[in-house]
């Protein structure tokens, strides 16, 4: 792929973000699919990062303010699952804080399996990395009280079982949810200076590795031994495992060996859901990992997996191959909802993360490359470039 090519298909997708972004800062999960007419934190928030990564913090900041307020809207269903749980009581997961919000901000009471703290975890993540970009060391004061109701709530749930980033399983603790609590709590812990949030970010490290001392590799979750995708973030984007981790590196390997498709990567061996396509989300996860590892050629090749997706319009889908690799469910699935999404805003927001973190990344050699030459070097280098 050329680097204009690459740059226009950045910008493009980052004009889809943009696009799906309503004025009041909520990013929709997709416009087209009428079930994802909705903000998803967990969405949201990476692309909230994607749009930092890509220069447009405005609109990055537009959407943390928007999660300020509808925070501030749950402040007291927030506080008092907090409370309750604290006296011991026993909660109903229906009636937790919500997964998604309506685009004004607004919960929706309906039968969504809503408690999925992954979300509230990848936004104080993906707020942090905001302030960052934008040079603030500490949380404006507005957003003072929503930062810390988050984290407390966080640091009262995170080895509670709840719904998955697949929003399943409600019955079990999740490997990569437990990674989007720890980038939240350890997030929240430097920004509001409270060693309270980091040690628990510290537990929830310790939780991880009870799998990996067991049987070698991350599992999905504590009811399931099998991989899934999303474990890919334990280490890119949320540090909370080393890219080189020996367990981790075998959850890879795994991953690539159980779910790859000639599209990309799927979320998880059983997964049905419209026939388990490949996801434009984890074939960039898988990407990005490469490249924290240095290999550039699996994170091209994951780049250019995705970038061959896009549709003529330049629409970048939910999933991929589903149709093929199990038709049966994949009809059901649309016998049940439609086609799945055919612009996903997460979908582009990986896209973009990936893509970006590969032009710096070739950037940045190519400067130490040159500035590593002696004199002679350079002069070969440079006649080897231009000839
Ligand atoms: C996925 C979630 C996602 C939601 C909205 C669901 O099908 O499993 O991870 O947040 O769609 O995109």
């Amino acid at each position: 792929m050329t680097y204009e090519n690459d740059a226009f298909m950045i910008r493009r997708s980052v004009g889809a973000i943009l696009r799906n972004q309503a004025s009041n800062g909520a990013i929709v999960a997709s416009p087209d699919f009428a079930q994802y007419h909705f903000c998803w934190l967990r969405d949201a928030s990476f692309s909230a990062y994607a749009l930092d990564r890509a220069g447009e913090q405005e609109a990055s900041g537009r959407y943390h303010s928007w999660v300020n307020e509808a925070v501030e809207g749950i402040a007291d269903i927030i506080d008092r699952v907090i409370e309750a749980r604290l006296r011991g009581e026993v909660l109903d997961p229906m009636h937790m804080p919500p997964a998604r919000f309506a685009i004004d901000g607004s919960t929706v009471v309906d039968d969504w399996p809503n408690f999925q703290i992954d979300g509230y975890g990848t936004w104080l993540w993906s707020l942090g990395q905001h302030l960052d970009a934008i040079g603030e060391a500490t949380v404006p004061k507005n957003l003072l009280a929503s930062v810390r109701r988050v984290a407390r709530y966080l640091a009262t749930f995170a080895l509670s079982p709840c719904y998955d980033v697949w929003e399943e399983n409600g019955d079990a603790i999740h490997t990569s949810t437990l990674a989007c609590v720890y980038g939240g709590l350890q997030a929240a812990g430097h920004l509001l200076d409270e060693v309270e949030f980091l040690d628990c970010a510290e537990t929830v490290r310790a939780q991880l590795s009870v799998s990996a001392a067991r049987i070698g590799y991350y599992v999905k979750s504590s009811t399931d031994d099998d991989v899934d995708a999303s474990s890919l973030w334990l280490s890119s984007p949320f540090g909370v495992i080393n890219s080189t981790d020996e367990s981790f590196s075998k959850t890879v390997t795994l991953i690539e060996d159980q779910l790859s498709l000639d599209e990309g990567i799927r979320r998880y061996p059983t997964d049905v859901y419209f026939g388990s396509g490949a996801w434009p989300v984890l074939t960039a996860s898988l990407g990005w990992h490469h490249l924290s590892v240095d290999d550039v050629e699996g994170a091209t090749r994951c780049r250019d997996s995705v970038a061959a997706l896009f549709d003529d319009e330049g629409f970048l889908g939910e999933q991929f191959g589903g149709d093929r690799r199990d038709p049966k469910h994949y009809q059901e699935w649309v016998d049940r909802w439609g086609p799945p999404a055919r612009d996903l805003t997460w979908s582009h927001a990986m896209f973009v993360v990936l893509s970006i973190a590969l032009k710096e990344y070739d950037t940045s050699n190519r400067v130490g490359a040159v500035t590593s030459m002696s004199g002679d070097d350079e002069s070969r280098e440079n006649s080897r470039r231009t000839g």
